[in-house]
């Protein structure tokens, strides 16, 4: 046997550990949603042009929405996914989810989301209604400062070993993450406005 044939016994295993996981489920046929959420996010602009300022830079931020008719497609699409992070982390069965706080965000050219977390919840989500090119997308970082502090300069950034990562944004993408990690939204550069809805899931 020869070094390097594939036949060669392994020199070590590595094991992840303590792993973040990131759910992303893109939407099978999501245009005439998208379509109905479009209409359905620029008529609450135009009922409240003022919104309100949490983690949008230069963008308007809904009100937390109420139920509604418009938004039941995208709640039930949201719970099916939810259905599956609990299968896949094996949460106890006897644990109920609800989503609150769900809010609407368009960000328009030069408009971006500050680094921050969503305190008191299990998750965080967003569902990407409106996209294109240069909308600015969602990128995530490592919650850990302790790592930051004691890890070793690398010659080029990998998965394996990096602090930030991205996930772009796409119409009919849904994210789910873990609410304590921390994330941000990079700048919109062109004209066209990025329409995104955002939830978190909490307990019972
Ligand atoms: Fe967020």
């Amino acid at each position: 046997m020869r070094p390097g044939d594939e036949s060669d016994p392994p020199l070590f295993t590595v094991t992840p550990m303590f792993p973040t996981f990131l759910f992303v489920h893109d939407h099978p046929d999501p245009s005439a949603m998208n379509q109905q959420l479009t209409a359905f996010s620029y008529g609450a602009r135009a009922a409240d042009p003022e919104g309100r300022s949490v983690s949008g830079r230069n963008s308007w931020q809904s009100q937390p929405l109420r139920p509604h008719p418009e938004l039941q497609p995208l709640m039930g699409f949201v719970e099916e996914t939810i259905a599956r992070v609990r299968v896949y982390l094996d949460i106890d069965a006897r644990f109920s989810f609800r989503i609150t706080d769900t809010w609407i965000n368009i960000n328009g050219k030069g408009s971006y989301n500050a680094t921050h977390i969503h305190g008191g919840v299990y998750f965080g989500g967003v569902y990407y209604v409106k996209t294109h090119e240069g909308c600015g997308h969602i990128q995530f970082h490592e919650p850990s400062n302790i790592r930051e502090s004691h890890c070793p300069p690398y010659a080029r950034i990998t998965p394996r070993n990096c602090f930030v990562q991205q996930c772009a944004a796409k119409a009919g993408r849904l994210c789910i993450f873990p609410a304590y990690l921390p994330h941000e939204v990079t700048e919109n550069t062109v004209d066209d406005e990025r329409i995104s809805i955002a939830f978190n899931v909490a307990g019972e």
